[in-house]
This record gives C-alpha cells, sequence and structure tokens, in this order.
C-alpha cells in the first residue's frame, strides 16, 4: 500500500486524439495536472486548453517519440512546468498495413520507432525521475492486436507484443523502486485512428466478433488508464488489461445461437 491518495502529474503521448485524449481529460477529472504530448503541437494545444477551461492544470508539449534526442527536453519542459512526472501514458501509436509477403522495411522500421522503441525511450527517460522519488504509475497501450495475429499486421501486431514484453521488464526492474507498469490491451475504439482505416462494411463484421455488440469509445480505455494510474493500484504490476468489450474472451461459436 502506498499512503498517496492525490494522482500528481501526468505526462501523456499522443494525448492530441483519441485514447491518449480522452486519459488526459480522465485524469485532469481525477486533479492530476497534465502534460498533454503529441506530435501535432496545435492538437496538443486544443486538449490541454480544453482541460485548463474545465479548471484543471494542463501544458502542450510537442513531442514527436520516433525523435529520440527530442525526449530528455520534452520530459524537462513538462518537469519545469508541472513538477516531477507521476504517471506516464504511452498512447502515441501509428498502424500501418501491408501483405506480409510484400512488407517493407521501411514501414516496419516506422511502426517500430514509434510503437516499441518510442515507448521505450520515454518511458526510460521518465522511469529514471520515477525511480529517484520511489514512486511511478507506467501505462502502455498496447492493443488485442498485440495478443491476436490480423491481416496486414506483421509490424503493428508485433510491435503490439513487444510493448507487453517492455511492460514486463519494466515492472521487473523497477518494481522495487515503487514503479508499477502495466498494459491496456484496448480492443476495436472508434477513434480517428479506427475511423480512417475501417469501412462500414469492416464494422459489422468487426461488431458481430465482439460480445458486447458495440463499438468501444476512447473513454472505456481512459477509465482503465485512471484505475491503473491511481494510488490505489499500487499492487498491479506487469499485467495486461483487456478492455475488448469481450473479444478475446469469445471464440468460435459466438453469435449466440445454440449450433452443433
Ligand atoms: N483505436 C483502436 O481501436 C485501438 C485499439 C488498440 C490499440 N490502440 C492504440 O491506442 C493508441 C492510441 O490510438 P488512437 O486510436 O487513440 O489513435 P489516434 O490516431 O486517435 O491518436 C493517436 C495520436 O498519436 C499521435 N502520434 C502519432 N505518432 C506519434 C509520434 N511519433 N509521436 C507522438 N505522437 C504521435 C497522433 O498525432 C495522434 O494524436 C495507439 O497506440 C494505438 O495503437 C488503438
Amino acid at each position: 500500500m502506498t499512503d498517496r491518495t492525490d494522482y500528481g502529474t501526468a505526462f501523456i503521448t499522443g494525448a492530441g486524439s483519441g485514447i491518449g485524449r480522452a486519459s488526459a481529460l480522465r485524469l485532469a477529472a481525477e486533479g492530476a495536472a497534465v502534460a498533454v504530448s503529441d506530435l501535432r503541437r496545435e492538437a496538443a494545444e486544443t486538449v490541454a486548453a480544453e482541460i485548463r477551461a474545465g479548471g484543471g492544470r494542463a501544458v502542450a508539449v510537442a513531442l514527436d517519440v520516433a525523435q529520440a534526442e527530442a525526449i530528455a527536453g520534452a520530459v524537462a519542459e513538462a518537469e519545469a512546468q508541472l513538477g516531477p512526472i507521476d504517471i506516464l501514458v504511452n498512447s502515441a501509436g501509428l498502424i500501418l498495413v501491408e501483405p506480409l509477403l510484400d512488407f517493407s522495411a521501411a514501414t516496419w522500421a516506422k511502426v517500430m520507432a514509434v510503437n516499441v522503441t518510442g515507448t521505450f525511450l520515454v518511458s526510460q527517460q521518465i522511469a529514471r525521475g520515477m525511480a529517484a522519488r520511489g514512486y511511478g504509475r507506467i501505462i502502455n497501450i498496447s492493443s488485442v492486436s498485440g495478443l491476436r495475429a490480423g491481416v496486414g499486421r506483421a509490424a503493428y501486431g508485433t510491435s503490439k507484443a513487444a510493448i507487453l514484453g517492455l511492460t514486463r521488464q519494466f515492472a521487473l526492474e523497477l518494481g522495487a523502486r515503487g514503479i508499477t507498469t502495466n498494459a491496456i490491451a484496448p480492443g476495436v475504439i472508434e477513434t480517428p485512428m479506427t475511423l480512417n482505416a475501417y469501412s462500414e462494411e469492416t464494422w459489422d463484421r468487426v461488431l458481430a466478433m465482439i460480445p458486447a455488440r458495440r463499438r468501444g469509445a476512447p473513454e472505456d480505455i481512459a477509465e482503465a488508464v485512471a484505475y491503473l494510474a491511481s494510488p490505489a493500484a499500487s499492487y498491479v504490476n506487469g499485467e495486461v488489461l483487456t478492455v475488448d468489450g469481450g473479444y478475446m474472451a469469445s471464440g468460435m461459436t459466438q453469435t449466440g445461437q445454440l449450433q452443433a
């Protein structure tokens, strides 16, 4: 157990949209000061302004997590304005799909640079301060694509599985320093990422595989982020929380009709 009751300060990557944005708003509602970080500065500014308009504390920080040399500066900028970071949510992510046998090395490298190396380097940088202070919450946004294969997702799926490996590695090596590291595996969530990629027909096919029979909302994931980021979750470490409306739980006969 920890004596802490407050959330402290959060740094969220990819917070200009979708799951990162919803997590920023949710943590701000818990009283966290939030560094809203995104590749797109304007999107980050908009979300930070939204939090401030609601009475919260937030600053926008421009950061491309694939630019290794920019990470330390962005973290220092956030800490100079909001104080030491207690919570990190790694939500910045990129999906690029190509057929397996024609998958290009360039696409592979791009996806890995953002989803895996970016998650690792931002976590490492922020964890140094957390370890020195003896407290931290790291939450990595993986995916059900890291647990099951999907067509065209050689890089994306592998990157999301790698994030689960990273989560366990951080959980082990930093667990004794008061830091917990957990992952969330969202199912299909309605965000610009999926709205840009899915046709109505794809949505229909996907919904048929989800027992909850609805699209996930970014807020569904933000609720899980809020739990894992809370001081109360101090004994949850190295876990993967699937938030998918039951997708991973279901198997071959999932239409609800009794069939032989
Ligand atoms: N939407 C889903 O169904 C779903 C499912 C499982 C996992 N995820 C994961 O959730 C995370 C967020 O996805 P989303 O659906 O909210 O997408 P989104 O496109 O709405 O938001 C992603 C944000 O990340 C930012 N970003 C992209 N590359 C970046 C980089 N190099 N550095 C910093 N920021 C960068 C974008 O500017 C954008 O604001 C991703 O890691 C994604 O893989 C999404």
